[in-house]
């Protein structure tokens, strides 16, 4: 029987977990982590396999037979816009970890908007006892751009909660439970929004989505005093300088963001400091690194079967 291949591991993320998650991952197979000065010189020729994100620059210069593409995340807007990438099946991360992890930000940020938590939170520093207003789910609608496996997820676990969820996604494709939009009936979606939620990948078609355009369709007069903008997806999706506006000036009550045109978030940016804003450092759903490992092993026993691989990237939508 041939000797497997190796495995290039070239992720920019968690070194030591990266380094502790594969003293157990690949058995059989010798692996070639990036991160690791041991494996500077090696050939890296005749190797079938790579997993990367932001990879170092001479990957595909010196790998230059691989055969499958992994990414180390769900997200492969920075896989399809490396130099050089070669023109090879590329899989992406999906995982329950990560599908799980997204939907709790989700859920947790809007019961945040929805029991005004920013409004408590104010409060509390100045030692104020008072009691706000306090809708309920039901009274609102959360409108879900991009209803794919984080997406669709995360709008089921917000029904359970008792919020109207509504969907939009390219397709417009059924999902149970759901009331769905394609891109024909955006304007429809957004009026009948109280909650808008960005989980899109970043593609030709997603950057600067979210404008000032898209914020003044949404529905002004719900529960909450104004509408409120999540977004988990990319920050490519979003025009910085309209949703600062549209936060300073109440087209939208308030927002929670996890992404961002330039990350880490420069200090610069009004986002830091504004009162309505809830801010989190891209870690939303972070990769679990041994279920990223458990899961690349399943997907190269796929294609040693000759079955076919899961969760391919389509190179011409982007995602
Ligand atoms: N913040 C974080 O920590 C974090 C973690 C992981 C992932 N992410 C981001 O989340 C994104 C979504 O992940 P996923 O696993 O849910 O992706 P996915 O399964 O590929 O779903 C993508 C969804 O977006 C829709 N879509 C794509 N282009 C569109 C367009 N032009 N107009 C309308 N809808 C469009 C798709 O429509 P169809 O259903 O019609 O194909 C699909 O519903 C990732 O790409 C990544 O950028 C963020």
């Amino acid at each position: 029987m041939p000797a497997k291949s190796p495995v290039i591991v070239d992720l920019r993320f968690h070194p030591e977990q990266v380094r502790e998650g594969l003293k157990h991952a690949f058995p059989g197979r010798e692996v070639i982590n990036r991160a690791d000065p041991q494996h500077a010189d090696r050939d890296l020729s005749g190797i079938d396999y790579a997993v990367l994100w932001k990879p170092l620059d001479d990957l595909f210069t010196r790998a230059t037979d691989l055969k499958v593409l992994f990414s180390g995340g769900a997200g492969v807007d920075h896989v399809l816009t490396l130099p050089g990438l070669p023109n090879l099946p590329l899989v992406r991360f999906v995982d329950h970890t990560l599908t799980t992890r997204m939907s709790e930000w989700i859920v947790m940020q809007c019961l945040m908007h929805l029991r005004q938590h920013l409004a408590y939170d104010r409060q509390q520093h100045k030692k104020i006892w008072n009691a706000l207003n306090q809708p309920e789910a039901a009274e609102l609608t959360v409108g879900m751009m991009g209803m794919g496996v984080l997406g669709s997820d995360a709008a089921r676990k917000l029904k359970v909660m008792g919020f109207n969820v509504l969907g939009w996604s390219r397709s417009g494709r059924p999902v149970e439970g759901i009331e769905m939009y394609s891109e024909s009936g955006l304007d429809e979606f957004l009026s009948k929004t109280d909650i808008l939620v960005g989980l899109l990948p970043l593609t030709a078609d997603t950057a600067n989505i979210f404008d000032a355009k898209l914020f003044a369709k949404l529905r002004k007069h719900g529960p909450l005093g104004g509408p409120v903008f999540i977004n988990a997806g990319r920050g490519g999706s979003q025009v910085e300088a309209d949703l600062a506006e549209a936060l300073k000036t109440g087209v939208l009550k308030g927002a929670s963001l996890d992404v961002f045109q330039i990350e880490p978030l420069p200090d610069t940016s009004p986002f830091w400091t504004l009162s309505n804003v809830i801010l989190t450092p891209h870690s939303a759903a972070d990769s679990d690194v041994s279920a990223l490992f458990a899961y690349v092993e399943k997907q190269i026993d796929r294609f040693e079967r000759g079955e076919p691989m899961e969760n391919l990237v389509a190179r011409d939508a982007g995602y």
